[in-house]
């Protein structure tokens, strides 16, 4: 724990830089099982966004692990880790004015509440999807062979099946990724981010 440190504010508020760079920032939070279709929708996003010249970057479950997070398991204690990081990174992308796209399982209710109450703090928006399909379907869909090691008991604490989900109980957006398309789940939200304002929908170039 750091001490003896002071916050240094900047020369540009967060309302000059978003009139500056004519771009509001915000974090759009996919949630759901594991296949159940977020890195799909959010790849789906951010390419439209950007062809629409709208910035935005995409954080990804997997490939964080990767990188900053590679020092995480799967643990309570290390998925609450996982989420506080990236919430954290989310809200400096969207503070800098770009649209940040996480797609993490994020299963724990209280670690996506503080994700969300981190931003609302600092009067960035927070608009949480849940990407939403059965177990069933998930466990179908399969395309790592995840739930099929999970199963066998070759993966411990796996989402679903020996680790807990628990889904959001008032999302901003819904999206049953077992009834509607890839485009009309990124349209679902794009209809979303339109009506409440957060981007301009006559700047939206249809891919
Ligand atoms: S989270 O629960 O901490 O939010 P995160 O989204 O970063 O998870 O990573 C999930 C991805 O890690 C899955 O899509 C899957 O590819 C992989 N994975 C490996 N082990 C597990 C596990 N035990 N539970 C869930 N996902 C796992």
């Amino acid at each position: 724990m750091a001490t003896n440190i002071t916050w240094h504010q900047g020369a540009v508020s967060l309302a000059e830089r978003q009139r500056l760079l004519g771009q509001k920032g915000f974090t759009i939070w996919f949630t759901g099982l594991s296949a159940s279709g977020k890195s799909t929708l959010a790849t789906a996003l951010e390419q439209t966004l950007l062809h629409s010249g709208i910035s935005s970057y995409r954080l990804d479950g997997d490939n964080i692990r990767f990188g900053l997070n590679k020092n995480l398991g799967f643990g309570p204690e290390d998925r609450t880790e996982n989420i506080r990081r990236i919430s954290e990174v989310a809200k400096l992308f969207a503070d800098a004015s770009v649209i940040a796209v996480t797609a993490f399982i994020s299963p724990y209710r209280a670690d996506r509440d503080a994700a969300r109450a981190l931003h609302e703090a600092a009067g960035i928006p927070f608009v949480e999807v849940f990407a939403d399909a059965p177990l069933d379907v998930v466990e179908q869909r399969d395309p790592k062979g995840l739930y099929k090691k999970a199963k066998a008991g070759e993966i411990k604490e796996f989402t679903g099946i020996s680790a807990p989900y628990e889904a959001p109980e008032k999302p901003e957006i819904h999206v049953k990724t077992h009834e509607v398309t890839v485009e009309q789940g990124v349209q679902q939200v794009l209809d979303y981010l339109v009506a409440q304002n957060l981007i301009d929908g006559s700047k939206l170039v249809k891919k």
